[in-house]
């Protein structure tokens, strides 16, 4: 049987300046439950990385970035690269988020990069994949995330399973209040699984986590961690009140 460590992860997106970024994470470290059987990871804007950083050190809750460059340095304006991330601690980066893919035009073959430029960083991608409504409406949601993660993942080196993990958000469950039900979620994730068999073998896509995102709440992640293929969640707003975000850690422990 596989034995994939769950992982709850938090995507603030654009919330919180520097003030309410201390004191989420502030608020994290004394609320979140510290297990072994999950690893706990938040993901706050860049310019919250540093003082974020600061505040979860000593506890369990590790550092993600939201974006990344693939280049080391130079004149890329605005950008951060993975030095960058490393000198904060962040030991994951959430990579080809449907939001970075839609109004900032990132595609597979960005994600592709990133995921390269990360993982040579000794940093932890967490790729993004996930279908649009239009997509699903036309009953063509798994054949279009299996072909993400195909160009994602193109070429890469995947030594350590625990060391790439997968998101699969459907664009229409997020940040909508409509949750994908656990089947739908693991109809996908199910397929991207065997994708991963196809590409890296079945020991690699074993230990490869593949996390469900899209209004995950503390009501509704029992009922995705049951499936198989669905190892955790990427939570946008309910990662923003610790109270819910511990509650959610506290069932993946469970
Ligand atoms: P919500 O949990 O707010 O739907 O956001 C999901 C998401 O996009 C996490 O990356």
């Amino acid at each position: 049987m596989p034995n994939r460590t769950r992982m709850i992860a938090g995507n603030w997106k654009m919330n919180n300046d520097v003030p309410a970024a201390k004191k989420l994470a502030e608020e994290l470290v004394a609320a979140v439950p510290t297990s072994d059987a999950v690893e706990v990871v938040v993901c706050p804007p860049t310019i919250d990385l540093a003082c974020t950083s600061h505040k979860l050190a000593g506890s369990a809750i590790k550092l993600g970035g939201q974006n990344v460059y693939w280049e080391e340095k130079g004149a890329y304006t605005g950008e951060t690269s993975t030095g960058m991330l490393k000198s904060v601690n962040a030991e994951y980066c959430i990579i080809g988020h449907s939001e970075r893919r839609d109004y900032f035009h990132e595609t597979d073959e960005d994600v592709n990069k990133k995921a390269r430029a990360l993982m040579a960083a000794g940093i932890t991608p967490i790729s993004c994949c996930g279908e649009s409504l239009e997509v699903r409406e036309a009953g063509k949601h798994v054949e279009f995330v299996v072909d993400q993660i195909k160009k994602d993942t193109e070429g890469l080196e995947i030594t350590d399973p625990s060391k790439y993990v997968i998101a699969y958000e459907p664009i229409w469950a997020i940040g909508t209040g409509k949750t994908a039900t656990a089947d739908d979620a693991q109809e996908v994730c199910g397929a991207i699984r065997k994708t991963l068999v196809e590409i890296f073998g079945q020991e690699t896509a074993d230990g490869i986590r593949v996390l469900y995102g899209g209004s995950a709440k503390p009501e509704n992640i029992a009922g995705f961690l049951e499936k198989e293929d669905v190892d955790g969640a990427l939570v946008g707003g309910a990662s923003l009140v610790a109270e819910s975000f511990a509650a959610m850690v506290e069932k993946a422990a469970e």
